[in-house]
C-alpha cells in the first residue's frame, strides 16, 4: 500500500524561516518564523495574496537568497525551478532546449536526444519538437518549460506561478497534465499560486501564507473526495475568505 504523504520522510524542512531585504534594523521582515515540513512525493500548494513572499519562500528553498534568521534541509542534490515566464531560448528549438539542461547537467550526447524525446512525449508534445518557442502556444512553451524542468531530473520541483498568464481553458488542460506527470514520476512539487481554484485543484495540502510578515496562517489537507466539484467549491469559498480576511487586514 503506498504511504500517506504525513508518514513519508520530509524531504523539505524549513524552521523559524525569516527573510528580510536589507537592513534588519529599518526594515520589516517578508517572511518570518516559516515551519514547514514537505514529505516525499507530496503536491504542495502555497496560497498567498500578491506581494506576501511566495517568491521568497521559494527562492529561499532553491538556494537563490539567503535566509536571515532559521534553518532549512533541502535534497543535497538540490532543487529543480519552473518559473511563470518560461523563459525558453529563442534560438534553440523545443527539443534543443531540453537537451541544453541535459547537457548542463551532464548527460552525454548520444543519450541527450532520446532523454528529450522521452521527456517531449511526457508533455504531449512529441510532434512539436523541431519548434522555435515562437512558434507555439504560450500553454506549449510551458510545456516545454515544464519538460525542461524534468530535465534536471531533481526529485523536488518547486513551482513558481507557472500557468498564471495562461488562458483558463489551456490551464485546466495543465493542470490535468501537471497531475498525471506528478504520479507518473513521484516528484514532491512545491506549488506557488495565488489562485485558491488551482491550489485546491492541485494539491494535496494547501497552505495559505499571510502578508507582512509572511509566514503559514493555515493549511488544508485534500483528498480525493474534496477534489469532487462540490466539495472542491465549498472548500474554494473557505479559502478565499481566509485569503480575503488576510488581504483587508493591510487595507
Ligand atoms: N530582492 C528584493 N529586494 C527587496 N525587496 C524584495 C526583493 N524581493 C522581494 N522583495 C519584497 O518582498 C515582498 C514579497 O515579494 P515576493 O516574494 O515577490 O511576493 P509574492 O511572490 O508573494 O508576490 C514584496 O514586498 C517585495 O517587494
Ligand atoms: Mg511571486
Amino acid at each position: 500500500m503506498p504511504k500517506k504523504p504525513n508518514s513519508a520522510r520530509a524531504v523539505v524542512i524549513l524552521e523559524n524561516l525569516a527573510k528580510t531585504f536589507g537592513d534588519p534594523g529599518t526594515n520589516k521582515p517578508v517572511l518570518e518564523d516559516v515551519d514547514l515540513k514537505i514529505a516525499q512525493g507530496e503536491f504542495v500548494a502555497l496560497l498567498g495574496a500578491s506581494g506576501c513572499g511566495k517568491s521568497t519562500l521559494l527562492n529561499l528553498i532553491a538556494g537563490l537568497e539567503e535566509p536571515t534568521a532559521g534553518s532549512m534541509e533541502i535534497p543535497a542534490e538540490g532543487v529543480a525551478f519552473m518559473f511563470q515566464d518560461a523563459t525558453l531560448f529563442p534560438w534553440l528549438t523545443a527539443r534543443g532546449n531540453i537537451e541544453l539542461a541535459l547537457k548542463l547537467r551532464g548527460v552525454p550526447q548520444p543519450e541527450r536526444g532520446q532523454r528529450a524525446d522521452e521527456l517531449l512525449k511526457l508533455v504531449h508534445l512529441q510532434s512539436s519538437g523541431d519548434k522555435r518557442p515562437h512558434e507555439l502556444s504560450g500553454g506549449m512553451r510551458q510545456r516545454v518549460a515544464l519538460a525542461r524542468s524534468l530535465a534536471q531530473d531533481k526529485h523536488v520541483l518547486l513551482m513558481d506561478e507557472p500557468f498564471a498568464a495562461l488562458d483558463a481553458i489551456t490551464r485546466d488542460l495543465l493542470h490535468e497534465e501537471l497531475e498525471r506527470i506528478w504520479r507518473h514520476t513521484g516528484r514532491t512539487i512545491i506549488f506557488v499560486t495565488h489562485n485558491v481554484r488551482e491550489a485546491v485543484r492541485l494539491g494535496q495540502r494547501v497552505l495559505l501564507l499571510s502578508s507582512r510578515p509572511g509566514k503559514v496562517i493555515r493549511e488544508w489537507r485534500i483528498d480525493a473526495e474534496q477534489k469532487k466539484p462540490e466539495q472542491a467549491a465549498v472548500l474554494a469559498n473557505e479559502m478565499t475568505a481566509a485569503l480575503r480576511q488576510e488581504i483587508s487586514r493591510h487595507v
